[in-house]
């Protein structure tokens, strides 16, 4: 039997097609191995969000040459993900590293089987990268993570085109699963053991079925799913957060009282410039709106510094509205050239030691909020949804609050998949300490 490793970049999407290429190849009859090193089959699952990304995964894929030199036909090497999706990618693949046997895209992850059982007839390199998503294949299996918490797909793909941005053109038009089907994935999932769900779309607030529901009419369906305990979502966009969502926070006893809320800049020129379609004022009031009705919701937030244009004034807006909201923690990004955006073609690029001088406070002062907002934290007793060992202490357990605060705390193997309460001890900048009480 041939052993198969997949090796993921990128956001929760890639690590979901990740699990479901896993269960598709596990269902063909092949093995899953324990590291790359094991395996006759690698699998790339690549990201192509920055240019640090691309330039990590070239290095990676570079390293194999010598295996596949030395196994020749014996070994298989797969790219796909966001990176083929661009043709100077691929042409790039196909000039430079033209030992690898499979390429594909975003849109046919189901057809990883298929490329595989070609290529193995004649080992002949198969190429098969689709423009867009024709339709939404359901009921594929997917090899989870983890037993008791799951992704799943509700909207692919995103039609906002924020000038920095190279997803709309590696993901397609933004297209919407059915309720039904993710209902129905659901309830499945549950009596698997699920007991967490986390809805994925790059703009999660655009849902809309073809039958007509909104996102927030889907949380308050999920929500009646008995058996299901935490309900999560990733990405929102501000400018399509509405009322109604809100309230949901209120009305879903499962619905997770955190909130991703990506701003990226503060200053209403740059937001523009970004296409975000929301100002800093907007975004405040949601702020606001979403603390009012739940006082201790948990905010996070994605921040991108020196995008073109970004004067001295501009940058010290986001300073001070990392300060002013407060946030739990975020995602900082120095600007990254996509070939393809609008934003590439800017002629204001920033210079990098102003990109890095600007980041260097930014994270500073999104640190300086994550230790406050942790700090508080001590002495109160939560519940934690174990997930595993801890990363950094194979002694310790570690787990996930509703606000999604990850604490450490010691107990033994037979709790991880459970919802446990721990009293905080101690805090750090992007943890907090417990005892299991
Ligand atoms: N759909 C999600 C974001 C997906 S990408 C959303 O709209 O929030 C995750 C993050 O990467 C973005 O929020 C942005 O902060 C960052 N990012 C995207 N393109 C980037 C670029 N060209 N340079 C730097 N950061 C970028
Ligand atoms: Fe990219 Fe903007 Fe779409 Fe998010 S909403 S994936 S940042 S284009
Ligand atoms: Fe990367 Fe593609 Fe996700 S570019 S961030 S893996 S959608």
């Amino acid at each position: 039997m041939r052993k198969f490793h997949i090796s993921t970049f990128g956001c929760q999407m890639n690590e979901h097609d990740s699990e479901i290429m896993a269960g598709l190849l596990l269902e063909a009859g092949y093995e899953m191995a324990k590291s790359r090193s094991e395996a006759d089959i690698v699998i790339f699952n690549t990201c192509s969000i920055r240019e640090n990304a691309d330039k990590r995964f070239f290095g990676t894929l570079g390293q194999l040459k010598k295996t596949k030199m030395a196994r020749k036909d014996d070994f298989t090497v797969c790219v796909c993900g966001c990176m083929p999706q661009q043709k100077h990618i691929t042409d790039t693949i196909k000039a430079k590293y033209p030992w690898v046997d499979i390429v594909f895209g975003t849109h046919n992850i189901e057809r990883l089987p298929a490329l595989l059982a070609n290529w193995e007839k004649d080992h002949s390199s198969q190429i098969e990268v689709l423009e867009d998503r024709e339709a939404i294949s359901e009921k594929l299996p997917a090899c989870r993570l983890y037993r008791h918490k799951s992704y799943v797909n509700i909207t692919y793909g995103c039609d906002n085109f924020c000038t920095y941005c190279i997803v709309p053109y590696t993901r397609g038009r933004e297209k919407s699963r059915s309720a039904q089907a993710i209902i129905g994935e659901r309830k499945d999932l549950v009596a698997d053991g699920v007991k967490e769900v986390m809805l994925l779309g790059q703009n999660v607030n655009s849902y809309s079925s073809p039958s007509g529901e909104n996102f927030a009419d889907l949380i308050r369906e999920i929500n009646d799913i008995d058996g299901l305990e935490r309900i999560r979502f990733m990405t929102s966009h501000p400018k399509d957060l509405s009322d109604d969502l809100i309230k949901c926070f209120l009305e879903c006893d499962k619905l997770c009282k955190y909130l991703h809320l990506p701003v990226q800049a503060g200053s209403n020129g740059i937001l523009k410039r970004m296409n975000r379609k929301y100002t800093r004022e907007h975004y405040l009031q949601l702020v606001k709106k979403l603390r009012e009705a739940v006082p201790d919701i948990t905010l996070s937030t994605d921040i991108i510094v020196g995008f073109p244009g970004e004067s001295d004034e501009d940058f010290k807006e986001t300073l001070d509205l990392v300060n002013e909201v407060g946030y739990d923690s975020a995602f900082t990004f120095l600007y990254s050239i996509r070939k393809g955006t609008p934003a590439e073609k800017y002629k204001d690029q920033i210079p990098e030691d102003v990109k890095h001088e600007r980041f260097d406070r930014l994270v500073e002062a999104v640190n300086s909020s994550a230790e406050k907002k942790n700090a508080a934290y001590v002495g109160r007793v939560v519940d934690v949804m174990v997930d595993g060992f801890s990363k950094n202490n194979h002694k310790a357990l570690s787990g996930r609050t509703d606000g999604f605060k990850l604490v450490n705390f010691e107990g033994d193997s037979s709790l991880i998949g459970q919802i446990v309460k721990v009293k905080i001890i101690a805090s750090n900048t992007f943890s907090l300490e417990g005892e299991l009480v």
